[in-house]
């Protein structure tokens, strides 16, 4: 099964009996944190993706922040921003304790010019945020090669981009990490809130999957300061229907 989209115009009732049934099945399995809906939902979100993992959270927004802890990003660090995006991708550097530093879009596509980046890193700087804004992917390769010189981060705010290609290759995992949003009104919505991360790296997934769990592995082990922050099973059966 691939993960579907709902076609413009297309409403609740008109995939009301999968929606229904999603419903129900989750309800009966008596599962109403993580299990099976979620991470049947991961599984099939990452192939669309084309990415080796997806880890299901509560928002966009934790998405992000919980992608820079999971790097360790930390204050006195800067992670360079887009000066034009949702106001999330700023708000997760600042509760990751870091500071924005913000660079400059270009006028013709509203997303983060690779030239204005290289001017913006100091020593400080830990990561980029390129945002792939409006659905349409920021130019990848400079950012990447930039971020290979200076030793950065590339988290993709993909919170409006899902679906998005470039290059020819599903935006998911060409840099180290891609987030989504699930809001109702994004192009893969919920019926309320939602959000992932898909990585081809095993270790920061399996840390991302620790940090949205109160920091444990095993049940009442709480091996770090983590956060809750899991994808709600209802909302992961809503998605993959
Ligand atoms: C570019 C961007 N980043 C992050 C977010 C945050 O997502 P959420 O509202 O699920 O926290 C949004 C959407 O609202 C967004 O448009």
């Amino acid at each position: 099964m691939t993960v579907a989209f709902l076609d413009p115009g297309q409403t609740y009732n008109d995939l009301r009996d999968e929606l229904d049934a999603a419903y129900h099945h989750v309800m009966a399995s008596g599962v109403y944190i993580l299990g099976g809906a979620v991470a049947s939902f991961e599984d099939k979100y990452a192939k669309y993706c084309q990415a080796d993992h997806c880890v299901g959270v509560a928002s966009g927004l934790d998405a992000l922040m919980l992608t820079l802890r999971a790097i360790d990003i930390c204050p006195g660090d800067e992670v360079i921003v887009p000066s034009h995006t949702f106001i999330a991708t700023w708000l997760a550097v600042s509760q990751a304790g870091a500071t924005p530093i913000a660079a400059e879009v270009n006028a013709a596509t509203f997303n983060i010019c690779p030239e204005r980046i290289e001017a913006a890193i100091t020593p400080k700087t830990r990561a980029i945020i390129p945002v792939h804004l409006y659905g349409q992917p920021a130019d990848l390769d400079p950012i990447i090669a930039i971020a290979k010189r200076y030793n950065l981060y590339v988290i993709e705010d993909a919170a409006q981009a899902h679906g998005a290609q470039y290059k020819g290759k599903r935006i998911g995992s060409h840099g180290d990490a891609a987030t989504w949003s699930f809001y109702p009104g994004k192009n893969l919505g919920a019926y309320g809130d939602g959000g992932a991360i898909t990585t081809n790296s095993k270790k920061l997934a399996e840390r991302l999957r620790v940090l949205r769990n109160y920091g444990s592995r095993e049940k009442y082990i709480h091996d770090e300061q983590g956060f809750n922050s899991r994808l709600d099973p209802l909302q992961a059966a809503f998605l993959e229907v």
